[in-house]
């Protein structure tokens, strides 16, 4: 298919960079249209281990990576990335940044970092690098773009402009000291120089590719529970996560969109506060997270762990519009005996719903529902799957009508079974 979207179907570290790094090996563009260092991606190639948070996984196998306009990004973190690139000897010029996407400048970083604080019990528990709060410029119109950074007149002008606000707020409201303007503007200045060879009109490069028959993959980051509109609200991230975003955030229509990659893990995973029905209590839960290395890529926090729940998954099927799931770290679950899985919330009150429920007190209160499948207890190492994962496997697709073609089964990148 010439142009899929690979998302997150879960909320997060669903492990889409390694299957997103699988099909880059046959894609012409990897872009990626949301989000920025927050999301982090873990691809393990070759033996070598890249941990990548501003770049599209793409990357990895030397395939043009494109920063859609939908994307926020760190100068620094963008170019030490860069710099990695050429340490292990991958040419950066397959490296495109649209010139519409915003920049996460100091003030953001600090400003999310203080109002978290500020939040104290409250918090959304966020990556602390600048995202919700450049997204709000953004909204706001008061954003500094990355092609802003072209013109020093104009870049010098917009930080001025920017920082007689966002100062009285860092002095005044959080208590922390103010940036200073030209320490500040030289240092943007600096940047200009290094990033103007990667940018480039990646609306018109991407829609030109497909157009010739490219295989394009766009790669969602974080996960479709995170999506700022159909998300867990307030405990997501701020920018659209599902498939749909991938029409705005890399500038194409929806009909050049042929197929959606459901990419979830075959438990789950959260990172940060808010509701989790699944979440395992007890030691079972420590064991999965040591099992399955889930410790966040960008923070090093724990991630909390829980059963898979395919009424969370229905949803995102039907939220991104997925013609195929890729179920990732089934390996991870041959350690219990019995494997639960939800397929229902019971509500306040006893009602049953196999449906996500759209209020949020609902969701707070869902109790799961469990159906309890057996475990394989043995490696997931050849062409078949044991018996009782395969049944595993078929149930998921069953209660969701959706194909399961690839099933994870290890970190590296040939540890994957295509169905
Ligand atoms: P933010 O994106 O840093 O504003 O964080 C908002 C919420 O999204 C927090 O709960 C984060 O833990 C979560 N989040 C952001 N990026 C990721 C990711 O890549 N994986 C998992 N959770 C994430």
């Amino acid at each position: 298919m010439p142009s899929t979207v690979v998302v997150g179907a879960q909320w997060g570290d669903e492990g889409k960079g390694k299957i997103v790094d699988l099909l880059a090996q046959e894609s012409d563009v990897v872009c990626r249209y949301q989000g920025g260092p927050n999301a982090g991606h873990t691809i393990v190639a070759g033996g070598a281990t890249w941990k990548l948070r501003q770049m599209p996984s793409g990357v990895v196998s030397g395939t043009t990576s494109v920063i859609g306009a939908g994307c926020v990004v760190d100068a620094q973190v963008f170019l030490d990335e860069i710099d990695l690139l050429r340490e292990r000897g991958i040419d950066p010029s397959i490296v495109v940044l649209s010139g519409n996407a915003h920049l996460i400048m100091p003030w953001h970083v600090t400003i999310d970092q203080a109002s978290e604080r500020r939040l104290g019990s409250l918090q959304i528990g966020t990556t602390r690098r600048g995202i919700g709060p450049t997204y709000a410029d953004k909204a706001s119109r008061i954003g500094i773009r990355v092609q802003d950074v072209l013109d020093p007149k104009i870049l010098r002008q917009k930080i001025e402009v920017a920082l007689a606000e966002k100062n009285v707020w860092l002095e005044r409201v959080y208590g922390v000291e103010p940036i200073e303007l030209e320490e500040l503007a030289a240092r943007y200045e600096g940047y200009a120089q290094r990033l103007r060879p990667y940018l480039a009109d990646t609306s018109l490069l991407v829609d030109r590719a497909i157009r010739e028959g490219k295989q394009v993959l766009l790669e969602g980051a974080h996960g479709t529970l995170l999506d700022i509109d159909h998300g867990t609200y307030p405990f997501v991230t701020s920018s659209p996560t599902v498939a749909g975003g991938a029409c705005t955030g890399i500038g194409i229509g929806p009909t050049r969109i042929d197929s959606v990659i459901g990419v979830a893990k075959a438990y789950v995973t959260r990172v940060g506060a808010g509701p989790f029905p699944t979440e395992i209590e007890g030691p079972d839960q420590d064991r999965m997270r040591e099992l399955g290395g889930e410790f966040g890529t960008v923070t090093g926090r724990e991630r909390r762990c829980g059963w898979l729940d395919l009424v969370a998954l229905r949803c995102a099927v039907r939220l991104n519009g997925i013609t195929s799931i890729a179920l990732t770290k089934l390996d991870v679950l041959a350690a219990f005996d019995r494997v639960p899985v939800c397929t229902a919330y019971e509500l306040r009150g006893g009602a049953r719903t196999d449906e996500f429920p759209e209020h949020q007190s609902d969701f707070h209160s869902a109790r799961p529902v469990y159906e309890v499948l057996d475990g394989w207890s043995s490696e997931l190492g050849g062409e078949e799957l044991p018996d009782a994962a395969r049944r595993y496997v078929e149930f998921v697709e069953k209660l969701l009508d959706v194909e399961v073609s690839w099933v994870g089964t290890g970190a590296e990148r040939e540890q994957v079974l295509v169905r």
